[in-house]
This record gives C-alpha cells, sequence and structure tokens, in this order.
C-alpha cells in the first residue's frame, strides 16, 4: 500500500525522502513521488515504476531544500500513470500534499469546489489538496503556519473515508501539516529536525524516538518543534516511545532478497518471541499482556482469531491448540468475513486479532466490531505501536523484527510461538497436566536447532523446486494441524511463483479434487509422524494410483517415505503441536527458490502490498 515520508531539518531533504522511499518499496506500490521546498521555491518529481526511476530524474534536477514530502502509490483511484503519482497539487500549484487512504465522497466535494478547479489527475487526492488550497483562501496573504492549519482542519471537517496527509505550501517556509484518519502516521523526533511517514522503517536509520498519531490528530512540524493537536484545535501531550527495532534489522545483511533473509531469521527471532514467556517448571505459558484477572480467564467460553492471509493461518494452527489443551471451542475467522456477518459474540468471547502489519484495515474493523459487541479483544501484533497494537486492551508483540518482503515468513512463526504460548496458558488453567505443559515448552525450547536443520536444506531443496518450476498447478495437502501449513504452503506458492496451487486436507480430496489429479498436477504433502500419519500415507497412495507426482514432506528417520514420494524432504521430529513451527519451513524455501527459478520479484510480487489497509 502506498507509503509517506517527510522531512524537516537542516538537511538537504532530497536524499533522505529517496532513501524513505526505498525503505518504504516493501510495502508495494507502482509509482513515486517528491515535492522539495527551499526558501520560496518548490519543486516537484514523480515517476512510474521503480525508485530507482524517479532517483534518476531527481539527479538530473536541482533539489535543494531542507523541508520535503515524498510518496510511493499503489493504484486505486485512477490508473499507474505520472498524472496520478503523488504529491499532488492545489488549483494555486504551490500546496502539495502526500495521502495515503480513500476520499469517499470525493466526488461530492469536486462538485463543490466547482469547474473553474482543473485537475490533472484521477485521483481522489488531488481534489483533497484543491480542498485544502480553497480552505487557505479564507485566510489573508501573506499565508502562515496558522492559516494552513486552519484550512487542513476545515477541509478535513468535509472529508468522509480514510487518510493520512502530510501537506506543505510553497510560501510557509518551515512548516509540515500531517493528519491521520485511518492511515497510521509516525512522527521521527529528532534534535533541530523531523521526520513523518507511514511506519517506522523509513525514520529507523536518523532516530528511534517516535510519535505515533491516533485517528484525528494533527502534527504540526517545524525544525524545531512538534504540536499534536485534534481535528478540533485541541492540544495533546503525545508520548515519545522509544522503538527497539535498528536499522539493521531491516537489511537484507547479504541474503538476496528480504524473503530469504526472513526465511533464515526464523530460528533467532523465535527464541526472541518465546524469551521470558514461560515457566517450564510450571509447565506453563506466561504472556503478560493479557490484562485480565484470573477470574476474567475463567468466564472465556469461547475464542476466537480473526485474521487475513498467513495471519489466519496462524489463528487456524490456534484452533487446533486451544481445543486441544484448553478445551475451549475455538473458531478462526476471515476478518473481512467477520466485519459484516453479524457475529455471536458476547462477554465470554475472547476474540484475539492476529496482524504482522497491525494496520490491516479489515482486520481493525472486525476487532472494533467484536469490541464494539462486548468481547475481551487482545492482539497479537508484530508492529510496535500499530494502530491494532493501541486499539486493542492488550496482547502480546510477536518480536519478529520487521518484515519487509511482502510475503510473510517469519512473523508467520512468531504468531504459531505465541499463539501456542497462550493455548498453553489457558490449557494449564483447564485441563493440560504439568507433564504435558513440559513436554511443550521443552519440544518449542529445541526448535532453533531443529529449524536450522531445515534451513541447512536450502541448497537441497532449490534443486526440488527447479524441477517443479514448469508445472502450471499444485495441491498441497496436509492433516489435523498440518492442514494449516497446508493452506500457508499454498499461499506462498501463489503468491511469489504466480502458479496455481490449491490446499486440502488430505482426508478432503476423494470428495472432489482427486479428478483433477494426473501426471501435470504435482502434490505437495506434509506426511509427518503424527496421529494421522497412516491416514495421510493412504491419502498420498490414492493420488500415486492416478499417477499423480508427490513431493513429500517427512520426518527424518521415515525411511518409508520414499515408498510414495517422488521427492522427499525431511524435517526433525517434535510433539506434534508444535509440527507447524518446523512443517511450513520446507514449504517456504520450496515457493522461493522456485519464484528465483521463474525469475520473479520474490520481495515484491505483482499486484499485492505489504500493508494492506485498505478494505
Ligand atoms: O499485516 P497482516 O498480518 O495483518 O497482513 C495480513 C495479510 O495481508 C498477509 O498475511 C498476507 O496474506 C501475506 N502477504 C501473505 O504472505
Amino acid at each position: 500500500m502506498c507509503g509517506i515520508i517527510g522531512y524537516i531539518g537542516s538537511k538537504e531533504a532530497a536524499p533522505i525522502l529517496l532513501q524513505g522511499l526505498r525503505r518504504l518499496e516493501y510495502r508495494g506500490y507502482d509509482s513515486a513521488g517528491l515535492a522539495i521546498q527551499d526558501g520560496d521555491t518548490l519543486a516537484r518529481v514523480r515517476s512510474v515504476g521503480k525508485i530507482e526511476n524517479l532517483a534518476a530524474r531527481a539527479a538530473t534536477e536541482d533539489l535543494p531544500g531542507g523541508v520535503g514530502i515524498a510518496h510511493t502509490r499503489w493504484a486505486t483511484h485512477g490508473g499507474v500513470t505520472e498524472e496520478n503519482a503523488h504529491p499532488h497539487t492545489d488549483q494555486s500549484q504551490k500546496l502539495v500534499l502526500v495521502h495515503n487512504g480513500i476520499i469517499e465522497n470525493y466526488r461530492e466535494i469536486k462538485e463543490q469546489l466547482g469547474s473553474e478547479h482543473i485537475y490533472n489527475s484521477e485521483t481522489d487526492s488531488e481534489i483533497l489538496a484543491h480542498l485544502i488550497g480553497e480552505h487557505l483562501l479564507e485566510s489573508t496573504a501573506p499565508y502562515t503556519k496558522e492559516h494552513l492549519l486552519k484550512a487542513v482542519e476545515e477541509a478535513l471537517k468535509q472529508v468522509r473515508g480514510t487518510y493520512g496527509i502530510v501537506v506543505l505550501h510553497k510560501d510557509i517556509p518551515n512548516c509540515l501539516i500531517a493528519a491521520r484518519m485511518g492511515s497510521p502516521l509516525v512522527v521521527g523526533v529528532g534534535d533541530g529536525e523531523h521526520y513523518i511517514a507511514s511506519d517506522a522503517t523509513p525514520i529507523l536509520p536518523y532516530t528511534k524516538k517516535m510519535m505515533f498519531l491516533d485517528d484525528g490528530e494533527i502534527a504540526i512540524l517545524t525544525q524545531d518543534a512538534i504540536e499534536i493537536q485534534t481535528l478540533a484545535h485541541e492540544l495533546i501531550e503525545k508520548e515519545v516511545e522509544e522503538i527497539e527495532w535498528s536499522a539493521e534489522e531491516a537489511e537484507k545483511q547479504g541474503y538476496a532478497d528480504f524473503m530469504l533473509k526472513e526465511i533464515f531469521d526464523q530460528p533467532t527471532v523465535f527464541e526472541d518471541a518465546i524469551r521470558g514467556r514461560y515457566d517450564v517448571e510450571e509447565g506453563v505459558g506466561k504472556l503478560g499482556g493479557l490484562n485480565m484477572t484470573d477470574d476474567e480467564i475463567k468466564q472465556v467460553r469461547r475464542v476466537i482469531f480473526i485474521a487475513c492471509g498467513t495471519a489466519s493461518h496462524a489463528g487456524m494452527v490456534g484452533k487446533y491448540a486451544f481445543e486441544r489443551l484448553a478445551g475451549i471451542p475455538t473458531e478462526v475467522d476471515v476478518a473481512s468475513e467477520f466485519r459484516y456477518r453479524d457475529a455471536v459474540i458476547d462477554e465470554h468471547t475472547l476474540v484475539f486479532g492476529i496482524s504482522q502489519s497491525g494496520e490491516t484495515a479489515d482486520t481493525l474493523a472486525a476487532l472494533r466490531e467484536a469490541k464494539r459487541k462486548g468481547a475481551f479483544v487482545r492482539g497479537i501484533v508484530n508492529s510496535v505501536g500499530s494502530t491494532i497494537a493501541r486499539e486493542t486492551d492488550g496482547g502480546t508483540y510477536i518480536h519478529a523484527g520487521p518484515e519487509l518482503a511482502v510475503a510473510s515468513t517469519k512473523a508467520y512463526t512468531n504468531m504459531v510461538a505465541i499463539i501456542l504460548l497462550y493455548a498453553l496458558q489457558f490449557g494449564r488453567a483447564q485441563r493440560t497436566t504439568l507433564a504435558t505443559g513440559q513436554r511443550l515448552l521443552n519440544a518449542l525450547l529445541e526448535l532453533p536447532q531443529k529449524m536450522n536443520r531445515i534451513l541447512e536444506q536450502s541448497d537441497a531443496i532449490k534443486v526440488i523446486a527447479e524441477t517443479y518450476k514448469d508445472y502450471e498447478d499444485f495441491f498441497v495437502i496436509g492433516r489435523g494441524i498440518n492442514y494449516p501449513t497446508a493452506l500457508e504452503g499454498s499461499l506462498k506458492l501463489k503468491e511469489i511463483t504466480y502458479r496455481h496451487s490449491e490446499a486440502y486436507p488430505g482426508g478432503e480430496m476423494k470428495h472432489g479434487s482427486l479428478a483433477l489429479v494426473d501426471e501435470s498436477f504435482p502434490t505437495i504433502a506434509v506426511m509427518t509422524k503424527n496421529q494421522l500419519y497412516d491416514k495421510m500415507r493412504s491419502n498420498i497412495e490414492e493420488i500415486r494410483a492416478r499417477k499423480g507426482k508427490v513431493i513429500v514432506i517427512a520426518t527424518e528417520g521415515d525411511d518409508r517415505a520414499h515408498e510414495l514420494a517422488d521427492d522427499v524432504i525431511f524435517v526433525p521430529e517434535t510433539m506434534e503441536l508444535v509440527e507447524p513451527l518446523l512443517n511450513h519451513i520446507p514449504l517456504q524455501l520450496f515457493s522461493y527458490h522456485m519464484a528465483v527459478a521463474l525469475g520473479r520479484d520474490v520481495d515484491r510480487p505483482r499486484n499485492l502490498a505489504k500493508s494492506v489497509t485498505v478494505e
């Protein structure tokens, strides 16, 4: 989704903005632009395609100045053209604006502004720029930052929809005005310089001190000061938070792609996720952020995980784990469905919203709905200070560090890790024995070295992936707690290789989908040694009998796996409940290597965005 970076200070803004845009690339975009103010001049450069196109254009222009705004656009209103790229100007061409979100009543506003307004793009954002410019005319020039602030306030009163905006004006030096409603904005607090961005990533190289704007808040930035106020002009004391992530954590560190780095990060970030959050002696998970009394915990009769995409697959692992360990009926709801289906929720329902970005619009809306209906709503989130983290009444950060590849890998691992600890926490309060609790924790503690054993097979998995790269269709099957693994593996395959893939519980194939199987339609089967091993073997036999090729993920030492498979990838043995923390890794590597072999843009697959902040 779109990204914003703004700078105000004594350094040259252009290199900071371009670097910031590069760090926002992971969000997905199709065009980019920047505007820089220097004294009484205002320069604007925009370009479709990669940031490097914009950088090349910028290099041919003289772009001095220490105040600027920049944007990566992911098209919603209007095609991918230079005219539609941000920043947009108002009628006077002196005011520039970058905008994330959607102005729902832009047609109404356009009509109201009248026919004398000439627009150069098809975007809702340009209309907002014109509206602010129009309100500025209500003040008398020479304009001041107070005039600009008033114009922004007045314009935003008329707007319906979502926005994160930053505005600057050619005739108003040393001033950036930003406002948020539904699209996140973070202020970076520097010394004699300040930053504003759609997330912390582009600010991290310069400062770790940040302020997270809430909906309905406006920030007025000058070189030496930051003022935060409401849309109704009331000043707000905003806490400055210290972000732990280092800029280096977000770099590739020698890996060819962020996705590969993030796959290899898993053993380390998994340890970060669970550290200090369990007690082996007591055999229990100890997650502090739940903010529920023992009585409230006992009142929980039902758990619902709400999430999208990969995060919903983590929730599905949670369904198996919560029901088995705690005996609490548990459901998983895809957020975009939950928000409109008038779900039955009461004060005995505990809802967990799971999100890497913490900004996914559907998840956020569904959680608000659950809260409105009286559920306990908690977050399982990666991005510190994100909207979901702040709007839920408690929960847990998963500590995966910045995940920049669009395809989620290490965040999934850490979501599952935290969910297992929650299941154990609730389970020990209900029906899980000390011995089972301890066994589970010991199995978790052995995971980092077991994950490494799988990662060491990356080159061997690459050879297998290359063998299958020309097949157009795949099944990925699993059973029980490995069914979510199959769903997740299948999503990775679609997302980054653009190959068609479908996930099924192994036992479901014979109810229709088996008809598709022939020598051109391979199946990847998760067949590790657990209670459903023999069932899974039979399901694979059914595929083999129809001449389907099979790649099997099997437990180390299972020599019989070769009888059933064209190719086998071995994973270390572990407790069944913990298998989802190992078995997805070969699937991640398989998809990654196939995508590379097919020449795909692994980190930024087509049509997708990292942070889906629109409905
Ligand atoms: O940031 P979130 O975890 O809320 O994002 C949810 C999905 O958009 C995300 O998991 C998506 O499915 C991934 N790109 C899949 O790899």
